[in-house]
């Protein structure tokens, strides 16, 4: 044994039964920070001092002096001087504000997401957190879920991707570094596939679609070193994952290895007495420790009841035991015993939260994760355009942070306005919010009065930030209010006109696609957001990003998603006039804009796809090489994408599933071979008895600029 571990061994044997389970509680700041009673949901936890002061750790404090008066108080009551663990939710930046990580992984760029991670990563520990709640890696198809927006999309692959760049990124040189943070990847499982999209509703799957496609990100983010795993507020084969020995104790510890820091989420233990597998709060603790939860996070159900099921021989004390151990080596990991203060340090907070630096690189990463979704020939502008109208309840505002945004404030995003003038100068641009983001009033005159003036105009429209998140499921997912009144209003008039949209979902559409001459995907894009969607609109960006998530053509196609089955009566041809076929009456199979698409201010040309070889043996490799030409005027990004298909297999599989991807710049008139190496590994799927094997037999390999448009080589695997 360790040194270190001996005497965390030592100081767990000195604890009493009642402060080992204090250690496994998690509160919110204010119980350390009240004057007064603490009133409302908190005070149901019905707390002493006594347990507060053992509580193991805290989430939602921010700020170094803030989380160091905490500590300090903290310790001097603390009989052990166990320091407290500081946790937060710091998804897309703590102070400096990234884009959304749905519009993050639009970059297609693993790398710089490691780079905004690490960035939150210095500055959420240089104000005292240890621990992030992120990466959350639920795969999403239905984008009614508001929190769809904090996952990177729809691709089990690709997911597992930036699952591993996010870890990475947080975690830095290792947990004793103090510009690190723990990463708690969440939430675990399948939260992402709640029925309806409603959030916290059901979910309902095999084993064989969970594994397959809901699984990975976790796996990938486990396998990356993740400290801590967060509970789902969902079921599992019926049960919720806080209480689902199978999920915990089975798969995540068993089968993956998985030995750092389960926690549940927010009041979850206490959720599962709603959910109908407890009948109190006892019976849920019980069922929590047996599957291995070892923080309860904001409900009280283990330090109200664990004690007496020890007593009464229910639950074994080691089960207590080893979960604090966790706890205590987590501490012992992150440094605290011997510094409890860490990073936090509030001169440095003063010069490095929101410094050029990161908000050069916040900037850089928003412009990557813009997708321009239709151009006829709008843009880029020129800079000398003449008047540019900025229109629409987006043109001013500066809440374009998106949901989650931590210590972010809005007063220090760059406005679109801001991005507008910092190009083009006050004098070219006229301003008129048309209405507000809900729509409801509408001042269709002062709009058409601007837009006349106009040489060009941005429609700035999109949906408010509550929108979605945490509890922001949306049946209807178009533009709230008035705001399409608006743009028919304005695109009537036939100039040259960019709809620009600020949202935390894939939208539906489908009549603004129809209706308008451009539009750019710029989601909730940060505290550069002005800036970068600048850069994108007057061509100082060429756009690079491309879709993860598939939007819609309308809601009642929901979900729809690129990697799905075949069907025994496949639809083929969008026009297929044959009745019994899988399809819609009165509305396309495909949805409006689909995974991997998105448009360039250049163009590009596939040519001479080819296979080394078309037979692949287990232990070999074919070479897929691609020509890819700029075909256009202008340098540009290409994110050329692989896909396979296996045509017939023991159980049924995908119609195709991303395998590989390459980001290329090109000069204008440069044609680059893109090669990609296909081996057998990359063709295992979970068969019937759920072994991870190949089978030989037919396959296609495709490759294009997104899943809809690609050129395909069939290949054999013997
Ligand atoms: C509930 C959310 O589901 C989870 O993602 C978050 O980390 C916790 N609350 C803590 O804020």
């Amino acid at each position: 044994m360790q040194n270190n571990e001996v005497r965390l061994k030592k100081l767990l044997e000195s604890m009493t039964l009642k402060e080992k389970i204090s250690q496994m509680l998690q509160i919110a700041p204010n119980f350390y920070l009240r004057q007064g009673a603490i009133t409302g949901p908190m005070e149901e936890l019905e707390l002493t001092e006594d347990i507060i002061y053992n509580a193991g750790s805290v989430l939602g404090a921010a700020g170094a002096e803030l989380t160091m008066d905490i500590q300090r108080k903290y310790l001097e009551n603390n009989r052990h001087k166990i320091p407290l663990i500081f946790m937060a939710d710091v998804i897309h930046g703590f102070r400096t504000i990234f884009p959304i990580p749905l519009a993050m992984a639009c970059s297609w760029n693993p790398e710089l997401v490691e780079e905004s991670a690490r960035v939150a990563a210095k500055e959420a520990s240089i104000a005292g957190i240890h621990v992030t709640f992120s990466p959350m890696v639920d795969l999403v198809r239905d984008p009614r879920w508001g929190r769809v927006m904090e996952s990177t999309g729809e691709d089990p692959w690709l997911n597992s991707l930036f699952a591993r760049a996010f870890v990475r990124g947080y975690q830095g040189k290792g947990l004793s570094d103090k510009e690190s943070v723990a990463s708690c990847v969440k939430h675990f499982a399948a939260y992402g596939a709640v029925e309806a999209g409603r959030d916290y509703n059901t979910v309902d799957m095999s084993e064989r679609t969970l594994r397959e496609y809901y699984l990975p990100a976790y796996k990938a983010a486990v396998d990356e070193g993740c400290a801590m795993v967060m509970t789902a507020f969902t079921t599992v084969d019926s049960i919720p994952s806080t209480v689902n020995q199978w999920l915990l104790r089975d798969l995540l510890r068993g089968e993956w290895g998985f030995d750092g820091v389960i926690i549940s989420d927010w009041g979850a233990v206490k959720e599962t007495i709603a959910h109908g597998v407890a009948a109190d709060g006892q019976e849920a603790a019980e069922k929590a420790i047996k599957a291995g939860v070892d923080i309860e996070m904001m409900s009280s159900e283990y330090v109200h009841h664990l004690e007496s099921l020890v007593q009464k021989g229910i639950v074994d004390e080691a089960l207590i035991d080893e979960a604090v151990m966790r706890i205590l080596k987590l501490k012992e990991q992150l440094g605290l015993f011997e510094n409890p203060y860490r990073g936090a340090d509030p001169e440095r907070e003063k010069t490095v939260l929101l410094c050029d630096e990161h908000r050069k690189l916040a900037r850089k990463i928003a412009a990557q994760s813009m997708v321009l979704l239709k151009n006829q020939g709008v843009l880029p502008f020129d800079k000398n355009i003449g008047k540019v109208a900025i229109i629409g309840p987006y043109a001013e505002a500066n809440h374009i942070l998106g949901g989650w945004s931590c210590e972010g404030r809005n007063e220090e995003a760059v406005t679109l306005k801001q991005g507008i003038v910092a190009k083009i100068g006050q004098d070219n641009v006229i301003v008129a919010e048309g209405c507000d983001v809900m729509g409801e009033q509408l001042n269709l005159s002062s709009a058409i009065a601007a837009a006349q003036q106009a040489d060009a105009i941005i429609l700035a429209l999109g949906e408010h930030p509550d929108m979605s998140g945490e509890a922001g499921s949306r049946a209807f997912i178009t533009l709230p209010g008035k705001q399409l009144v608006l743009a028919r209003a304005v695109l009537e008039l036939g100039k040259p006109t960019v709809v620009v949209l600020f949202n935390g979902r894939p939208l539906e559409i489908t009549e603004l696609d129809y209706i308008a001459p451009a539009i750019l995907e710029a989601w909730f894009p940060g505290t550069e957001g002005g800036n970068a969607i600048a850069d994108i609109l007057f061509g100082d960006v060429n756009p690079s990003g491309r879709l993860t998530m598939s939007f819609p053509y309308t809601v009642g196609q929901i979900p729809v998603y690129y990697n799905c089955y075949n069907t025994g009566r496949p639809k083929g041809r969008e026009n297929n006039e044959f009745r019994f076929c899988s399809k819609y009456l009165d509305i396309p199979n495909a949805p409006l804009y689909p995974f991997g698409y998105g448009l360039s201010y250049t163009t590009f040309q596939y040519s001479d796809f080819v296979l080394d070889s078309n037979k692949l043996t287990v232990d070999g490799a074919i070479t897929a090489s691609v020509t890819v030409t700029n075909t256009g005027k202008r340098a540009g990004e290409e994110v050329v994408q692989l896909y396979i298909r296996d045509v017939s297999a023991s159980v049924v599989r995908p119609v195709k599933e991303l395998k590989g991807f390459q980001k290329i710049y090109l000069e204008p008139g440069e044609s680059r071979k893109v090669n990609f190496i296909i081996t057998e590994p990359m063709l295992r799927f979970h068969r019937k008895d759920f072994s991870f094997k190949s089978e030989p037999g037919h396959f296609i390999a495709f490759v294009g600029p997104n899943s809809a448009q690609l050129l395909e080589q069939p290949f054999e695997l013997v």
